[in-house]
């Protein structure tokens, strides 16, 4: 991965010191979303992981966690507010089940996804609806038994891309391949009507706990695009 990113891994204690702790560095705002989740496990891991988040920035920016301010892009991506956006710094977060994955750039935007690997029963009409013609190509020619890795190895690079992009589910998911076979590099192998972005854009996939799959796509820090002659 690029020297500029940065990949924490940590997994949400929602026990009630690490939850105080959490609580205390939290905007007014935030207290209130904390308090429209309907479920207290939800709500409990909101609050962590956001307290966790404020407490990375704040280590890297040198500033208190409660001193730190965001701003939401339209489709909700979380930045850091323009009085601190001098920083460059640039961070995206993804959570499943108790598991956190915090990533940091100062070289351009950035995407992460988790997701645990698990076998689902629904997972071929899934693929069928959301991975592209290419992407469901490759899914389809696993051995049954790599498949549950390979479509959340495929959904985790999908989202992180358009996590990186900050269009969330907006973004037309058949408008690009990744690589999805289990042990072949991760990588964004087309990107429709903007094909420079593959190469603008590294994706890294890796597994930070076991049983849990992930991916980042940073923007590179060197965006003239020489080297990598993919
Ligand atoms: C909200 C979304 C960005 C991710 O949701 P998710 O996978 O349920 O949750 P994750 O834990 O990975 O990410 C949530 C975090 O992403 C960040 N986020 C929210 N909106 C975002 C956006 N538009 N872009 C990037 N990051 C965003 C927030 O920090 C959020 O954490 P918070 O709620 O604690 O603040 C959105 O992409 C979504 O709902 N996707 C639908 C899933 C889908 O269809 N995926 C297809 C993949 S093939």
């Amino acid at each position: 991965m690029d020297e500029a990113v940065e990949v924490i891994v940590t997994r949400l204690d929602v026990r009630s010191e690490a939850l105080r702790a959490g609580a205390a560095v939290l905007s007014d705002e935030e207290r209130d979303r904390a308090r429209r989740f309907v479920f207290d496990r939800d709500r409990q891991r909101f609050i962590v992981a956001r307290g966790v988040l404020r407490g990375l920035l704040a280590a890297r920016l040198g500033l208190r966690p409660q001193a730190l301010e965001f701003v939401y892009g339209e489709r909700g991506k979380p930045a850091l507010a323009p009085r601190l956006a001098a920083s460059g710094l640039r961070f995206n977060v993804s959570h499943c089940e108790d598991v956190a994955v915090y990533v940091f750039s100062s070289a351009g935007d950035v995407g992460v996804d988790v997701e645990a690997v698990r076998a689902m029963p629904d997972a071929d009409d899934v693929a069928t609806r959301v991975f592209s013609g290419r992407e469901n190509a490759a899914y389809r020619a696993l051995d049954p038994r790599d498949r549950p890795l390979g479509f959340f190895q495929c959904w985790t690079r999908k989202e992180a891309f358009i996590k990186a992009l900050g269009h969330g589910m907006y973004y037309p998911l058949d408008r690009f391949d990744v690589s999805l076979a289990p042990g072949e590099p991760a990588k964004l192998l087309r990107v429709e009507q903007s094909p420079e972005d593959r190469r603008r854009w590294r994706m890294t996939g890796f597994f930070p706990v076991q049983g849990f799959v992930a991916a980042v796509v940073a923007e590179q820090a060197d965006n003239h695009f020489t080297g990598d002659p993919r």
